[in-house]
């Protein structure tokens, strides 16, 4: 397939990509950008661990096409963390050992990420909506709940 010369926009830095049209994103992202902290799980949309956010929101990149990323803002993991120091949720992760082989938890954080960023104090359901798209084989969402009650706890007192 004939490659073609795109700019992608990732954790604040722009780089010019060269690559076959249907490259996916999460490929792009780990080869060109050296940023191995979104994962590959089943390529098939369907387990979550490949989420980046672009423009805010959740998308898996394991499928879609980096090209249709073009001029849009895109975060991984890497970039939810702002000059190396962990937002609440990776903090929360941290002290709950909400990650047991740690494969599923980038795409988790980056989901959970997402929904705090959006609504301050998420409800429940919201929150098993944010998680049910993400698998975890090592059985981590005990911990991961836990995490992300503290997460709300700590909002909360905040005010
Ligand atoms: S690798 Fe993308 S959803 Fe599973
Ligand atoms: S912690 Fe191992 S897959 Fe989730």
């Amino acid at each position: 397939m004939n490659k073609t010369e795109y700019i992608l926009n990732v954790n604040g830095k722009s780089k010019n990509i060269v690559s076959s049209e249907d490259k996916p994103l999460l490929y792009i992202l780990r080869d060109d950008f050296n940023l191995t902290g979104t994962k590959l799980g089943c390529g098939l949309e369907q387990c979550g661990s490949c989420a980046v956010l672009v423009d805010g929101s959740k998308v898996l990149s394991c499928n879609r096409p980096a090209i249709e990323f073009v001029n849009k803002k895109i975060t991984t993991i890497e970039g939810i963390a702002k000059n190396e120091v962990l937002n609440e949720i990776q903090q929360s992760f941290k002290e709950f050992n909400a990650a047991q082989c740690g494969y599923c938890t980038s795409g988790i954080i980056v989901s959970l990420t997402e929904l705090f960023n959006k609504k301050k104090i998420p409800e429940s359901k919201e929150i098993v909506e944010s998680l049910s798209g993400q698998l975890c084989r090592c059985g981590s969402h005990a911990s991961v709940l836990k995490a992300v009650n503290n997460v709300i706890k700590i909002r909360k007192n905040h005010g």
